[in-house]
């Protein structure tokens, strides 16, 4: 049985209301069922962070399971590492993080908000006032001590970026692993920057996680594996139920590019306020290699046994960022249709991403359903993510599952004690079918991707 009808058209078609109607309703959402919760909001909220609650953990942990998947467990080429977050001076002086790595700052002398002066055009946005002060550099990194001693001597940084951990290992890693160009150093984990206008949600935060891969190849091969990366990449995204038609690559103009790159492209998304970044991806040449191996005086390069020779790989760098990217599947997920006459709201989340993949519901509490409710349970969850509910009436709870994108929902009613058999429930057509509770693995086997 099917009983839908879809109301929300095409992304994008509906004017700029509607994009900022959706952009409210994913956030609503978000917090309303526990995806993502203002941080200390018991104190007001802390300065533009957020906190993961029970289905956020769960969808955003897919969301970095199913990067570390296709780059690294369905690979020969690629290994994984997790670097310290807390880092040396050093590292991020050699990067030019140190020197770099800031954003031009104006204040307004009138209502004294900061803003980044490349983001306004010379305008306060908050009272209209040009009374701005000369941009001065800010450097975006978190600074601390390591100890009680806050001096010169202690000071670390908060990583920016996770890449530079795959450069200060790149001798480890190739003499553990005895690889040997291409491949790959991967990595999934938190960053901090100091964002002067964090924005849009989860979009830019201060606190953020990325996933990174660099990729070392002979130079002479750099270009050829760009063109790979950015192919992988994008694919990568409308397997998982991106639509094409919010997701483009956009190749960096000559005077973008970072002091590094030889070439960079971004995976865009079409956001509710526009097209912006999901991932950078660029050639970073030999430029990271040859800073570390400068300043720690380690002779970070490859040698060739077979032929003898011996050079500095150049580094092709896919990097996107899990929790932006996790924004980016519900926006493009969030639906609304009707069921029945009746108005519902739903994540059409592929199934993979889903913080569950099945929900099991007993009809009613009755003491004789639950039992064998449990009983499906118990068989389901060393399988998958499993959500257990039994409050409301059934057309309720198949809502709440719809809402949060459970793509099925298994029902155990009093017939279930008869013949053994349970309802099998589809998000999207919602169509039903009955289901021994014997074949009732295989039967979700076959309805959800591995
Ligand atoms: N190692 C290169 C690098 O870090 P980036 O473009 O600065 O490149 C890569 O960052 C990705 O990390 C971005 O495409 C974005 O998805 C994510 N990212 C960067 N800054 C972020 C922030 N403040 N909040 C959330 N995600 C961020």
């Amino acid at each position: 049985m099917s009983d839908t009808t879809a109301t929300r058209g095409a992304p994008g078609d509906g004017g700029a209301a509607d994009e900022h109607d959706l952009m409210e309703r994913v956030v609503n959402l978000c917090k309303r069922r526990g995806f993502i919760f203002p941080s200390a909001e018991i104190y007001g909220g802390f300065r533009s962070t957020y906190d993961y609650g029970p289905l956020g953990v769960l969808m955003l942990r897919n969301v970095k399971d199913r990067w570390w998947r296709s780059m690294v467990q369905m690979r020969d080429d690629v290994v994984g590492i997790d670097a310290a977050i807390l880092s040396s001076p050093k590292i991020w002086e050699a990067s030019g993080h140190l020197a770099n790595f800031t954003d031009p700052l104006v204040d307004c002398r009138n209502c004294h908000e900061r803003w980044r002066a490349d983001k306004i055009e010379g305008i306060c946005p908050n009272c209209g006032s040009g009374d701005l002060t000369e941009p001065r550099a800010f450097n975006l990194m978190f600074k601390t001590y390591a100890g009680p001693v806050e001096e010169d001597a202690t000071v670390a940084y908060l990583r920016p970026e996770t890449a530079q951990g795959m450069f200060v290992n790149f001798l480890q890693v190739l003499q553990t692993t005895r690889k040997k160009p291409p491949f790959g150093i991967a990595q999934v984990g938190k960053s901090f920057r100091n964002e002067i206008t964090p924005q849009n949600f989860v979009f830019r935060t201060r606190e953020f996680e990325q996933m990174e891969m660099e990729y070392f190849v002979p130079p002479d091969e750099g270009q050829r594996w760009f063109e790979y990366w950015l192919g992988e990449r994008m694919a990568w995204y409308l397997d998982l139920g991106i639509p094409a038609d919010r997701l483009r690559l956009r190749h960096h103009d000559p005077d973008e590019l970072s002091h590094y790159s030889a070439g960079t492209a971004d995976v865009e998304f079409l956001f509710p306020w526009g097209w912006d970044e999901l991932e950078g991806i660029a050639n970073r040449t030999d430029y990271d290699l040859k800073a570390h191996a400068a300043l720690s005086g380690e002779k970070l390069e490859y040698f060739d046994q077979a032929s003898g020779e011996r050079y500095v790989p150049y580094v092709i760098e896919p990097a996107a960022g899990a929790t932006r990217t996790m924004m980016a599947f519900l926006i493009a997920a969030f639906d609304e249709d009707e069921v029945g006459g009746e108005k519902r709201a739903l994540l059409r989340l592929d199934p993979r991403l889903a913080p569950y993949q099945v929900a099991v519901l007993p009809l009613s509490k009755n003491d004789t359903l639950v039992p064998v409710a449990r009983e499906v349970l118990g068989l389901l969850q060393p399988l998958w993510s499993v959500d257990f509910d039994v409050t409301q009436s059934i057309g309720r709870r198949y809502r709440r599952q719809d809402e949060v994108g459970t793509p099925l929902c298994v029902t155990v009613d009093f017939e279930s004690l008869e013949d053994r058999a349970v309802t099998v429930r589809e998000r999207d057509t919602t169509e039903q079918v009955r289901v021994p509770i014997d074949g009732l693995v295989e039967e979700l086997r076959g309805r959800l991707p591995a």
